[in-house]
């Protein structure tokens, strides 16, 4: 980050920024690429440039753009959102396909359907993963409904190395997809969004609304860049030390945990007797940090930081929970 050369990216000349932005279309197959500063900010961007006001974003029930960035596909794009519940976060093409209500033909009584979004790895699935067949026909079915298209790839790279699929073939069929740096990947701060070189133009003018244009930012771009030269093939030991605590937690009597929807590096548990909020009190006094995630549910996310000394202390502190 010291070392990176910087321009001015409000003026569009901080290399390293440009460098970033073309290394992940390229990984994505996609034409070009816009630096943004949060996750958050770059689905927002995408619906914006999606959508018209009094579109419908069909999106998953618990998935992120719906839960838990602010109500923006109300506030920012003036949409409406239809929520089909999948399983474990993941859509089916049918539930997209019945979802996407379209003004014509209703005598105006339907919003226009007009953007369908995907989350993989599906942050309340527990980090589920899709299948390539599944994505496939969700964007098919989207087409065939004039929809746009849009993942929501925060972790987008766990889905890629669970799966070993590589990521322009999961990407292929969608418009715009957003990709985290700084969640598995480790990176401090920072997203990017790719699609064609004409819905990054427009995105462009949005990010800049929105106050995620920055200037020297290539010292965050080449963080970016160093995560994603080093950090992908090594979540496969986040992911396999997610999944022994998760065998951990299966064979005690007083948590439990869904071992199918542990795909990735998330563990989604209960505890008999204790509320989610109660467990993650407990864990924080053994140094231990997790989310209680709903009342019920306490989330463990494995991640660069974490060793295998660590994943034993976890252990040790959920068997002796009391
Ligand atoms: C699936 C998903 N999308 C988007 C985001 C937003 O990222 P940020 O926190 O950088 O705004 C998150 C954050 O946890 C997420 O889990």
């Amino acid at each position: 980050m010291a070392d990176a050369v910087v321009g001015d990216d409000v003026l569009g000349d901080d290399p390293t920024v440009k460098q970033l932005e073309s290394m992940v279309a390229e990984m994505c197959g996609k034409e070009s690429g816009l630096f943004v500063p949060s996750g958050t900010m770059s689905n927002a961007v995408a619906l914006k440039t999606h959508t018209d006001p009094g579109d419908e974003i069909i999106t998953e029930r618990y998935s992120h753009i719906y839960l838990y960035e602010g109500g923006g596909y109300a506030a920012l794009c003036g949409s409406s959102i239809a929520l089909p519940e999948g399983t474990n976060g993941l859509l089916t093409p049918d539930l997209v396909q019945n979802a996407i209500r379209k003004q014509k033909g209703s005598q105006s009584h339907y919003p226009d359907g007009s953007l369908v979004c995907v989350e993989n790895t599906a942050n309340r699935g527990g980090g589920t993963c899709y299948e390539q067949e599944v994505l496939d026909a969700i964007a098919e079915v989207s087409k065939a409904k004039n929809c746009s298209t849009h993942i929501d790839g925060a972790r987008i790279f766990n889905a890629s190395v669970a799966t070993n699929t590589p990521l322009r073939r999961m990407t292929r069929d969608y418009d715009s997809i957003s990709i985290c740096l700084s969640k598995g990947l480790g990176a401090p701060v920072g997203s990017v969004l790719v699609g064609s070189e004409e819905f990054i133009g427009q995105a462009h003018r949005w990010r800049k609304m929105f106050g995620g244009g920055m200037r020297q930012s290539g010292v965050l771009a080449a963080a970016g860049m160093y995560a994603l030269e080093n950090n992908i093939q090594r979540m496969e030991d986040d992911h396999r030390r997610a999944q022994s605590i998760a065998r951990a937690i299966d064979e005690m009597d007083h948590v439990s945990v869904d071992i199918d929807a542990v795909q990735t590096n998330m563990v989604y548990f209960s505890a008999n007797g204790f509320t989610a909020s109660e467990v993650s009190q407990k864990m924080a006094k053994a140094g231990i940090d997790m989310f209680d995630i709903s009342p019920t549910h306490c989330r463990i996310v494995t991640h660069l930081h974490i060793t295998d000394q660590d994943v034993e202390r976890v252990i040790d502190a959920l068997s002796t929970l009391s």
